[in-house]
């Protein structure tokens, strides 16, 4: 009998989660085994017995929307990207370079939902990087309707004594700095009815220990995104954040110091759902702030957590 924590039923992938290593990368999508889960929602027979997997379909809830999403070729961007495409959006989406791969899987995913795509492999860390996505944007598509500002990097450290602040530098500039940044530029595009979306993470309620300023950067998201939220609410723009929990991407076996044996029992031993959360059950968050689903939300954070939290 193996030690490995077994998970309940599930159609999503979870007993079957493997060890697997990306560390020194950034972390693709592609390398993940088994494969995440973008674009299915998991259904149950009534007995309660079989889930099964349905593909997202659409509705036109961002029927002819354009969005922007930084970090949109891997993980909860790739899954939001493909989501909101279903729903009508044409999407531009920002990497890093080295992860071009994954960024043309997604490419390919937002051009199947009958939507076009901008990719643009740029560095979120430089202000003029930032400018230069959002004049990207402007001039392929004339409009800005919804920003996700979703790209993070994290670097484990277990002992302040030893923390690299040159890595905790990095981490305020790629996971908040950024966002001030996209939305320094993208605000005067932006009209009545559009609105902005920060990830956050459950790291914001309750921190990690081996992330201090990975989870501190998530809280600064919080509050960033309340009080742009009073900001821009007179100008009819909404400004929200989804927290996730655990979920399965790249940014889990990329992180550094990360056993690549924890991998294999992701979220099964910490989360009440007893297995970690899978990108399109994330995105589905996204989609509701950003649509009318979502009119009367603003400052607000969404927590997909499986549970996680109430254990903090
Ligand atoms: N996976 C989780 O368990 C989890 C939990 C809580 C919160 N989150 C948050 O979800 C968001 C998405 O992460 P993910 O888990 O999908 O991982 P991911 O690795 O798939 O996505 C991270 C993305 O950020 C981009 N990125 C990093 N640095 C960048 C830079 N300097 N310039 C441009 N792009 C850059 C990468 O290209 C990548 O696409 C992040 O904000 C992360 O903090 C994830």
């Amino acid at each position: 009998m193996s030690d490995k924590p077994q998970a309940p039923p599930t159609a999503y992938p979870a007993s079957e989660l493997e060890p697997q290593n990306q560390e020194g990368g950034k972390g693709l999508d592609s390398k993940m085994t088994p494969s995440a889960n973008w674009t299915q929602l998991e259904y149950w027979d009534d007995e309660g017995k079989a889930p099964y997997l349905k593909e997202y379909e659409g509705r036109g809830l961002l029927k002819d929307k354009a969005v922007i999403i930084t970090g949109g070729d891997s993980g909860i961007g790739r899954a939001v990207a493909v989501l909101m495409a279903r729903e009508g959006a044409d999407v531009t989406f920002v990497y890093l370079p080295e992860e071009e791969e994954d960024a043309q899987w997604t490419k390919a995913a937002i051009e199947k939902a009958g939507r076009q795509a901008q990719p643009l492999a740029l560095d979120v860390t430089k202000e003029e990087n930032c400018k230069k996505i959002i004049d990207a944007h402007m001039s392929k598509f004339g409009k800005l309707s919804v920003l996700v500002n979703n790209a993070a990097m994290q670097e484990m450290c277990e002992d302040i004594s030893n923390i690299d602040l040159a890595v905790t530098e990095k981490t305020f500039r790629t996971n908040i700095l950024a966002m001030f940044a996209m939305a320094k530029y993208a605000v005067p595009h932006m009209k009545r009815g559009s609105s902005i979306l920060n990830s956050s993470s459950v790291a914001a309620y309750m921190s990690n220990p081996t992330l201090l300023d990975y989870a501190s950067t998530k809280g600064s998201i919080v509050t960033f995104t309340r009080g742009l939220a009073q900001q821009l609410a007179p100008k009819g723009i909404r400004v929200n954040s989804v927290a996730p929990g655990i979920i399965w991407t790249p940014l889990q076996p990329a992180t550094k110091g990360n056993p690549s044996e924890a991998m294999s029992a992701l979220g099964v031993a910490q989360a009440p759902l007893q297995r970690p959360g899978m990108p399109v059950e994330v995105a589905t968050a996204y989609v509701h702030l950003a649509s009318p689903l979502g009119s009367y939300c603003t400052g607000e954070t969404i927590h997909v957590t499986g549970g996680l939290e109430m254990q903090g």
